[in-house]
């Protein structure tokens, strides 16, 4: 079966695939381009007990160690997901990857951290969080995570505090969706950004307005449109628009940096380009089936077809996917993300009489780094570079983990991919990594390919072949504060001057 694989360490792993437990500790990568965000040269670079030790051309080390050869490919970090739902519970199911396969799908594809959405359990943080340190027990990879909030009250608030100071979570997501769910209101979402701002946490939103998704869906089961196309027709672009640009105002209101989670529209993009172009800081992150999917398939005729291709925001008209391509090329979004939330076939199913319960998600995990490559690099709109940045490097500095990870330097983790530009990759649901039986990206194929992943110094994808350790990956604390905080208040507090006016300038002198 192409799409098994070994687990070392658990017995089976070494029978079937003869890997001792104990892999070397010591990896030199030799001869290969080190890409880094900043700059690329020809270098070897060392690694010793999960640590990137040297970077330099020509390093000389003893017989211990297991070289690799990189001579004319590419060395980069490895791609940091900033956007995933592993064994999330949604719309009456989980989702059927959980934290060990679908790491495992993601090492595969040379992606060798993720940030994963916490979502609390009753509005609480605290229970939400413990759930999740559960699921996430089985870990092959570095994990990080987001936190969702999904009410408000003096409880939630100082559990913010707590998930900050204490729980290693910088970042807080507000959903605009999702009505009767996980969806809060305006005024909610005006004191989550303010506790963020004082935290130093990032916000974060799903930007669709939820009260008009729902309107729109009552409109579709009215006309008698129940299939999946009545997902994308019930919730248009503009309503994608219209909560950006809500947000975005609100958190400029509050003067506090934002992050919109996948920019689906032109509509949502268009808002985000303002706003930067204004100075706001805001992060727009596409994910990539709205880099490279457009909605035709919602239309098609067999059912298990269509509905894998459902995701809120929708997946948009052809026409969108290039213009968020632009857009990531010049600057006006950041960072790609995924938004893996695999449903399988039967779980799809749910929705076949009405496609407002057809579970919301598509993959993506496994095939991000490869898709980003051959839609952005290959069709020369970025440089090998900026594929860095867009899949790693802007990631780490966003969620203040950098340069422990997103960098190839002395002193970073040693998550490393080897990336052979001449190689090819095709994509199908025979030969993934993930437990669902579909895959969006079903058929594609394109240049380059990941050979070798390394992540915390062990090689975990070599030959077409996975060596996952469960239990191996980190849980990755992230501090408050990051570089999109960095002098935030000063142009308020110069404004301010500006008036010369002293507070309470009528107040009473008697
Ligand atoms: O359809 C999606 N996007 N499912 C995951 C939850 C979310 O909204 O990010
Ligand atoms: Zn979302
Ligand atoms: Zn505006
Ligand atoms: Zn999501």
């Amino acid at each position: 079966q192409s799409n098994q694989f070994c687990e070392v360490g658990t017995g089976y792993g070494e029978a079937g695939c003869g890997i001792p437990a104990s892999s070397s500790s010591k990896l030199l990568i030799k001869g290969g381009t080190v890409v880094n965000a900043h700059h690329q040269e020809v270098a070897d670079v060392y690694v010793k007990d999960g640590i990137i030790v040297a970077v330099n051309p020509n390093l000389k080390v003893g017989d211990d160690v297991k070289v690799l050869d990189a001579t004319g490919k590419f060395v980069m970090p490895g791609g940091i997901d900033p956007h995933t739902h592993l064994a999330i519970p949604f719309m009456g199911t989980e989702a059927i990857d959980d934290f060990f396969s679908g790491q495992a799908a993601a090492l595969a594809g040379g992606t060798t951290m993720h940030i994963d959405f916490v979502l609390p359990i009753n509005g609480s943080l605290t229970a939400g969080f413990e759930a999740y340190e559960k699921k996430a027990k089985n870990s092959c990879m570095d994990y990080g995570f987001h936190m969702a909030i999904t009410k408000w009250d003096e409880v939630v608030s100082k559990e913010m505090e707590i998930m900050v100071k204490e729980r290693g979570i910088n970042s807080f997501k507000f959903f605009m969706a999702y009505k009767g769910f996980v969806m809060i209101n305006d005024e909610l979402m005006l004191e989550g950004f303010k506790m963020c701002k004082s935290l130093g946490a990032l916000a974060m939103v799903h930007a669709e307005n939820g009260d008009a998704v729902f309107e729109g869906q009552k409109r579709m089961i009215e006309l008698g449109i129940t299939g999946p196309e009545g997902h994308a027709l019930s919730r248009p672009p503009v309503l994608e628009g219209e909560a950006t640009a809500r947000a975005i105002h609100l958190a400029r209101f509050v003067n506090t940096p934002l992050y919109v989670v996948h920019v689906m529209s032109i509509d949502a993009m268009e808002e985000i380009a303002r706003a930067r172009k204004s100075g706001q800081r805001v992060i727009g992150e596409p994910v990539v089936s709205g880099l490279v999917l457009d909605d035709s398939k919602l239309w098609d005729p067999d059912f298990t077809t269509a509905s894998k291709y459902v995701m809120s925001p929708p997946i948009r008209a052809s026409g969108h996917d290039k213009a968020l391509q632009a857009a990531l090329s010049t600057g006006v979004l950041q960072l790609v993300g995924t938004d893996h939330c695999t449903f399988n076939s039967t779980q799809k199913a749910l929705g076949i009489d009405d496609f407002r319960k057809i579970p919301n998600g598509v993959n993506g995990i496994e095939e991000r780094m490869h898709l980003v490559w051959d839609t952005m690099v290959e069709s020369g709109q970025i440089s090998v570079t900026d594929f860095v940045r867009v899949t790693s490097t802007e990631c780490a500095k966003i969620f203040n983990i950098y340069p422990r990870k997103g960098a190839i330097l002395a002193g970073s983790d040693a998550d490393i991919i080897i990336f052979n530009p001449n190689s090819s990759f095709e994509i199908s649901a025979r030969s993934h990594h993930s437990r669902t039986d579909t895959n969006v990206y079903e058929g594609k194929k394109g240049k380059g390919k990941v050979e070798v992943t390394i992540a915390g110094g062990r090689v975990v994808w070599e030959n077409d072949e996975l060596k996952v350790v469960p239990g191996s990956g980190k849980y990755i604390e992230m501090a408050p504060f990051s570089y999109l905080f960095n002098g935030i208040n000063k142009a308020e507090e110069l404004y301010l001057a500006s008036f010369h006016a002293p507070v309470n300038r009528f107040k009473s002198t008697t």
